[in-house]
């Protein structure tokens, strides 16, 4: 056995399965799930209620910041703890003062939740939404030119991703936080896809705000993730939704003003056992090498994956250099959505590969992670091949 094999071994979901599907949700490690148990096992025999276990959650909550805040290379204070990648979207689309005649600038490949929220935000604020289009610069092109000429003296924030989920595409955060600080314009980013692939330094990006979650790459539990939030942006972020979380209270338990760290945009109650999951999770990648080692092997695994796809003369690569990340996003030549869709199935029932569809532009897509097997790889190139005689 491998050492590799003998690492995956930690991973229950890889034991049966060629697993590509790390951007819709990452392969828990065991111990994040025996942590997780261990933890509810505690609370429950030393609490639930009670001095111990409200002391345990003190801690955890603030571990549990410390490690995504080591994630991301920022400091503790700026890091809210959420439930996913959309909690933190809505937390900064809807913190923001709009006034009437603002305009709020998306990319065109932005998820599905969050264009619901610019459409929502637009209907009660009178704020008009736009859209630049970034899928054409995937090849050549440039997204940072494209995302200039669409922001206007009136945009108010600008909401685009970092590693596009379609394409795979990464996207210059520095040049466009630049641009956005010139404009007077706030940058909130969707990092569902960075987090974890990416070795990240947002206290030099600019960024205003960044909305993760724990359970694609870095493989955490579901339902638990972060919003990284600039401190000078802070004072321009309202909370929304609000709890005993967020406020400092006075002896007599009365609010009397906001955390003066992320802490103001947590809520209440929260499933606090997968706090110390999630850091497992964290902690696993930590110890097999650094962020950058990580995703260089992203990076050689995807080159390998496009190699082997691109050689296939009925696959057409989005990209047609190897991927800079690890979403590796394929069409059947002459195809549409259903053929991408039996495809899947297909890889799914006979090859035990898992993969998903994308509907814009319509593609198969497939991640691999660092730990990622050419193995797999191969029963995928195999699978597309044999359903495609
Ligand atoms: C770019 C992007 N944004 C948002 C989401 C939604 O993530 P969550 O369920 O963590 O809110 C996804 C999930 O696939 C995504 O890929």
């Amino acid at each position: 056995m491998t050492q590799l094999d003998n690492y995956r071994q930690q991973f229950l979901a890889l034991a049966n399965k060629n697993y590509f599907n790390y951007g819709g949700q990452g392969t828990m490690p065991k111990v994040s799930m025996d942590t997780i148990s261990q933890a509810q096992t505690y609370i429950q025999t030393t609490g639930p209620f009670g001095y111990e276990v409200r002391d345990w959650i003190e801690s955890e909550k603030k571990a549990l910041r410390i490690a995504i805040a080591s994630e991301l290379n920022v400091i503790e204070d700026t890091i809210t703890i959420t439930e996913d990648v959309t909690v933190g979207c809505n937390i900064a689309m809807w913190g923001i003062d709009w006034q009437p005649g603002d305009h709020l600038l998306l990319s065109d490949c932005e998820h599905p939740g969050i264009i619901a929220i610019a459409q929502e935000i637009s209907h009660r604020f009178k704020v008009e939404v736009t859209t630049c289009p970034l899928i054409p610069t995937l090849n050549s092109g440039d997204p940072v030119a494209v995302i200039e000429q669409y922001l206007r003296p009136n945009t108010h924030l600008l909401v685009c991703s970092h590693v596009l989920w379609n394409t795979g595409q990464i996207l210059p955060l520095d040049k466009i936080a630049g641009i956005c600080s010139n404009n007077g314009t706030l940058l909130l980013v969707d990092a569902a896809q960075s987090v974890g692939m990416l070795p990240l330094n947002l206290q030099t990006s600019g960024v205003d705000f960044y909305a993760f979650t724990g359970h694609k790459w870095l493989c955490g539990p579901e339902g638990i993730g972060g919003l990284y939030v600039k401190p000078e942006s802070r004072e321009k972020l309202r909370p929304t939704f609000i709890g005993w979380r967020s406020v400092i209270t006075e002896p007599q338990k009365k609010p009397i003003g906001w955390q003066r760290d992320g802490r103001r945009y947590e809520v209440a109650t929260s499933n606090y056992p997968l706090y110390p999951g999630f850091r497992e999770a964290i902690a696993i990648h930590e110890k097999w090498g650094t962020a950058e080692e990580r995703y260089q092997k992203i990076c050689l695994n995807a080159e390998s994956l496009w190699q082997q796809l691109v050689k296939i003369p009925q696959v057409k690569c989005l990209r047609t250099a190897p991927p800079e990340s690890g979403l590796v996003s394929f069409q059947i030549r002459g195809g549409d959505s259903q053929t991408s869709a039996q495809l899947v199935k297909f890889l799914e029932s006979e090859y035990k590969v898992f993969t998903r569809t994308i509907a814009d532009p319509d593609c198969v897509r497939a991640c691999v992670h660092y730990f990622t097997l050419e193995s797999e790889m191969d029963q995928l190139v195999e699978g597309v091949k044999e359903w495609l005689d």
